[in-house]
């Protein structure tokens, strides 16, 4: 069993230790405001494989590169429309992945031989300090899933990486922890190669947001049969998920605060607002599956924003693994 190294004190030290480790082809997991990335100098093709093998991800699947701030997109990407440019501005570093034009930079394997590549400059401390000092050494961009085996949930602590991904591990890979993610959901993906703005994956960043910002109208992805290989089909856990129904003695449940728990339901969850449902989700479900629960029950949140963006997820996770 392989274990990486565990990172508690994110030193200016540690980060350039970390970004070197990068630079050497090794895996750094890091913290983001919306969940745990897992990454890798997206330069590297044998670093980039690392990722594949260690979330069991089919390799035809584009990954996410992250830069330290807007500047990279013109290493990345090519004829960036105005629009893209304009959400940028607005919204990095945030919660927001943009999909354009792949530059000659952006090789096949880190965006799955499609003509597009997915950019985000993640807002933590943590993974702009890591992006920075690698930056510092000739790493223009860290190519970073979520940290988690293939289809189950995306992890938003450092120690839920762990005992996701730790025997996946070579010693040299390093798992940094930067406390517990804020957003708690993955960023919203908008697909900025066309005349509008097109949503491929809800989040943080709302369908609102975006045409205030754009002047434009947003098409979404909701509605739509998913290209295969595009998204991930699912974010769920070892128990069933049942949406919006009565749970049962033995059940966990997840609902905002102010649904009882009827006797003999585990509750794991009573969030008070969306932002707080979004941000616990994910380590619920850890929860659940960590306490044995063979059926979680989850009322879905109503209204929109954030809100669509966990049903999203719940929509997902109850279809299985
Ligand atoms: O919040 C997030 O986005 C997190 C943090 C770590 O940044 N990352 C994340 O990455 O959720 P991942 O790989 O788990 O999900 C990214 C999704 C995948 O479903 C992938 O297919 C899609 O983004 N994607 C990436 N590049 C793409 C592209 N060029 N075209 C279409 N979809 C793309
Ligand atoms: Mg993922």
């Amino acid at each position: 069993m392989s274990t990486g190294q565990f990172v508690s004190r994110c030193t200016a030290d540690a980060m350039s230790s970390a970004a070197t480790s990068i630079k050497d082809g090794n895996l750094v997991a890091f913290p983001t405001e919306t969940v745990y990335g897992l990454g890798a100098d997206a330069s590297q093709e044998k670093a980039v494989a690392k990722i594949y093998a260690t979330k069991g991800r089919p390799a035809d699947h584009p990954l996410i590169v992250h830069i330290s701030s807007m500047g990279g997109i013109g290493y990345w990407a090519d004829e960036v429309s105005d629009y893209a440019i304009a959400l940028a501005r607005a919204f990095w570093p945030g919660p927001m992945t943009l999909i354009c034009k792949r530059s000659t930079a952006a090789k096949d394997f880190v965006t799955g031989g499609q003509e597009t590549v997915g950019l985000r400059v993640p807002d933590h401390v943590v993974a702009l300090a890591l992006l920075d000092a690698a930056k510092e050494i000739g790493v223009h961009g860290i190519a970073a899933p979520s940290a988690n085996r293939f289809g189950h949930v995306s992890p938003t602590t450092a120690e839920a990486v762990r005992e996701e991904l730790d025997q996946y591990f070579s010693p040299q890979d390093i798992i940094l922890d930067g406390g517990p993610s804020r957003v708690g959901v993955e960023s919203t993906i908008i697909d900025c190669t066309g005349n509008n703005p097109h949503i491929l994956r809800p989040g943080a960043i709302t369908q609102a947001m975006i045409e205030e910002v754009t002047g434009l109208k947003v098409t979404d992805a909701q509605n739509e049969i998913r290209v295969s290989g595009s998204l991930e089909n699912h974010y769920a856990p070892q128990a069933i998920v049942a949406l919006d129904t009565t749970p049962q003695l033995g059940d966990g449940y997840i609902a905002m605060s102010n649904r009882p728990t009827p006797a003999g339901v585990i509750r794991l969850a009573s969030p008070q607002s969306i932002e707080e449902y979004a941000r616990i989700l994910y380590a619920s479900l850890r929860d659940g599956d960590s306490q044995k629960l063979s059926r979680i029950c989850i009322d879905q949140p109503q209204g929109d924003g954030l809100a669509i963006a966990i049903c999203d997820r719940l929509q997902r996770a109850a279809r299985g693994r």
